[in-house]
């Protein structure tokens, strides 16, 4: 990976630093890009040096949606097929980023239009500079949102602001996007990243299989009922035992013999597992 590539990797101290890095063009998503995305978070998902991955963008957008020449214009000419391998590739690296086996977060530093709302679910937290700027802007060039992006508003947002951001084509700047849910924080764009390391950190000093089946747990129980929910989260939590048993009995130890930690108010010593 270079600094040249389509998509940019730092890896430093546990955090992969992933970049849309095509600031000409407002990170918007070409078949080029979406291709490139998905080899870059396959070969950084296991490595043992990563342990979060954050999502940002170069310049001044995150990502300013689907590129309307390459994904849209050039792949509608070509014929279907085209169309379903462009849609393909794209929902490809969406999907891997939704079900990533370490802590993602998105760090929306300008621009995120339509499709980059599929990323952005993805991702398991999100924190925004306080301009930046979130838009289904679909409805202003006549069409829906589609590639999740409906969903991602019906997920997030209460239904009259999902149907007022679908229906109006109007922005939510940062601020707007934190009160509504659209993220967790929004903060002054020189304090992003600061923000965004420290929750990184925190999250690095975390039991690494907890985190996993906890990130998963989130997703998964949301479309369950309450007893299905009740029962996978106690078959998952006995997966991650039979996975990895003895963080948790460390964990106790620290607590109830050697009173050394509260996990009311922090995290054990994983160093000593
Ligand atoms: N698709 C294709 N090209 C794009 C896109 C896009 N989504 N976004 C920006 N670009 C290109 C522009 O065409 C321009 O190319 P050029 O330099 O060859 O002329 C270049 O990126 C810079 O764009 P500007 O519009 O000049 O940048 P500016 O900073 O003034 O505006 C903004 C940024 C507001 C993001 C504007 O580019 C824009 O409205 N982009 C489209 C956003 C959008 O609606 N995306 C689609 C969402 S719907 C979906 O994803 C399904």
């Amino acid at each position: 990976m270079t600094d040249t590539d389509i998509v940019s990797c730092t890896i430093e101290d546990g955090i992969a630093w992933v970049k849309f890095n095509r600031p000409d063009k407002r990170n918007c998503m070409s078949p080029t890009l979406n291709r490139r995305m998905l080899e870059v978070i396959e070969s950084i998902e296991f490595r043992d040096d990563v342990g979060v991955m954050v999502l940002s963008g170069e310049g001044t957008a995150w990502s300013a949606g689907m590129d309307l020449k390459e994904y849209f214009r050039e792949n509608e000419q070509k014929g279907l097929g085209a169309v379903r391998k462009a849609q393909r590739e794209a929902y490809s690296w969406w999907e891997r980023l939704r079900w990533f086996e370490k802590p993602t977060i998105a760090m929306v530093n300008g621009w995120c239009f339509g499709g980059a709302y599929g990323p952005l679910f993805a991702c398991d937290l999100a924190f925004a500079a306080e301009d930046a700027q979130f838009g289904l802007s679909e409805i202003n060039w006549g069409i829906l949102p589609g590639g999740g992006a409906s969903k991602v508003a019906a997920e997030l947002l209460s239904f009259r602001d999902a149907m007022y951001h679908a229906m109006m084509g109007e922005n939510l700047d940062g601020v707007a996007a934190a009160r509504k849910g659209l993220v967790n924080e929004a903060l002054p764009s020189d304090q992003l990243k600061a923000r965004v390391t420290e929750v990184a950190n925190t999250l690095l000093k975390k039991n690494p299989t907890a985190l996993r089946a906890t990130k998963w747990a989130v997703r998964r129980v949301r479309e369950m009922t309450y007893d299905n929910a009740e029962e996978y989260l106690i078959r998952a939590q006995e997966a991650a035992n039979s996975f990895d048993g003895e963080g948790r009995k460390e964990a106790t130890r620290q607590f109830i013999d050697e009173k050394s930690f509260k996990p009311g108010l922090g995290a054990y010593d994983l160093s000593r597992a």
